[in-house]
């Protein structure tokens, strides 16, 4: 999806979201449009992306900001497409928030599988839409925010991904939805300095734990019986507008759960000598140093909690210096 924001907070920002038609995506989008976003927002559903913008009506004239697109996120032409036609019609490319996702499809590691049975590859389809997806989204976001502008302009430029408690935590079952999510966090940690340094470009992932989706339909009951808590999708949109947004916000892992948010990448690195202990984590500080690969968002990542340390992680509300 693809949303271009003007006007305050946004300033004349330009923003791309992928996967708008429901959920979180939709609820991200409500939130962007409220606060006077144009947008370009885009999903496989059709039906219900239009549905989208019809609802945003209520917002007046900011829904002539809003434009629609067919996008199969797995595919590349089809990505690459949405940013043009975002760039043709709003000229830049500011912030690129990608929500789409499917859940586990059943075939791998199943009951009684044996060599025999094991002759056709299961399907792939959750790796193609949730990690191929944000690598090309990610891919094509960069160039596009690129576009006419030097590759250091200090216009605020973000990608915000949407990976899961799956891409952190053991995810019993979730064999191929856990494995596109824990990527997601990769690329995330991957690219972060890389394209702070070189293209003035933030790179932030948010990990939502149960959220109050379709998505969660088979485990709702589950949830409810254990009286755990659950995330509404407007406080998962309200945290990853944040990170798209806050331009002190950069190379985060937000864990997102009872609608706040947790850093996790302050806590774990500032934990490491307790898990790793003192001389493994002073020896692979030093070989991150050397090989070049210590990212420049550190200083970001110390500072935005200013909540004190604990080693169980900030709560983050998505407002600095508040619980
Ligand atoms: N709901 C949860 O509990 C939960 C928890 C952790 C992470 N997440 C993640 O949050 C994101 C949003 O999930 P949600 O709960 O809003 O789910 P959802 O099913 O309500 O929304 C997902 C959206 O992605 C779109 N989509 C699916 N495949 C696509 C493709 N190939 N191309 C373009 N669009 C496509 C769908 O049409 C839908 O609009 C997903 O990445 C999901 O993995 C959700």
């Amino acid at each position: 999806m693809l949303a271009i924001a003007h006007g305050l907070p946004f300033n004349d920002v330009a923003d791309v979201s992928l996967g708008c038609a429901q959920g979180i995506g939709r609820g991200t989008v409500r939130q962007l449009c409220q606060a006077g976003a144009r947008l370009v927002i885009a999903d496989l559903n059709d039906a219900k992306g239009q549905d989208v913008v019809e609802s945003l009506e209520k917002f007046g004239q900011e829904q002539r900001h809003v434009t629609y697109m067919h996008v199969d996120v797995s595919s590349y032409d089809s990505v690459l497409a949405l940013f043009k036609s975002a760039l043709d019609l709003h000229g830049r490319v500011d912030m690129a928030i990608h929500c789409a996702g499917i859940t586990e499809i059943g075939g791998w590691f199943a009951p009684g599988t044996d060599i025999a049975s094991v002759t056709t590859p299961p399907t792939t389809k959750v790796l193609e839409v949730n990690l191929f997806g944000s690598l090309y989204f990610t891919h094509v976001a960069v160039a596009a925010m690129g576009h006419n502008r030097a590759a250091q302009s200090s216009d605020n430029k973000s990608i915000t991904l949407v990976s899961s408690i799956a891409g952190f935590k053991e995810s019993p079952g979730l064999f191929t939805y856990s494995a596109s999510k824990h990527g997601i966090v990769g690329l995330m940690r991957s690219s972060r300095a890389y394209l702070h340094s070189t293209r003035n470009v933030r790179i932030n992932v948010i990990c939502p734990w149960a959220t109050d989706t379709q998505m969660i339909g088979g485990v709702r009951d589950i949830w409810t019986q254990n009286s755990l808590p659950m995330n509404d999708p407007d406080d998962v949109a309200r945290i990853i507008l944040q990170c798209a947004v806050d331009a002190t916000i950069h190379g985060k892992a937000v864990y997102v759960a009872d609608g706040k948010g947790f850093d996790i990448e302050e806590g774990l690195d500032r934990s490491e000598p307790d898990w790793l202990g003192e001389k493994q984590a002073r020896d692979l500080a030093k070989g991150q140093a050397a090989l070049g690969t210590v990212s420049d968002s550190d200083t970001s990542l110390a500072c935005i909690i200013s909540n004190g340390p604990s080693v169980q992680g900030s709560a983050w509300t998505g407002n600095k210096g508040s619980q």
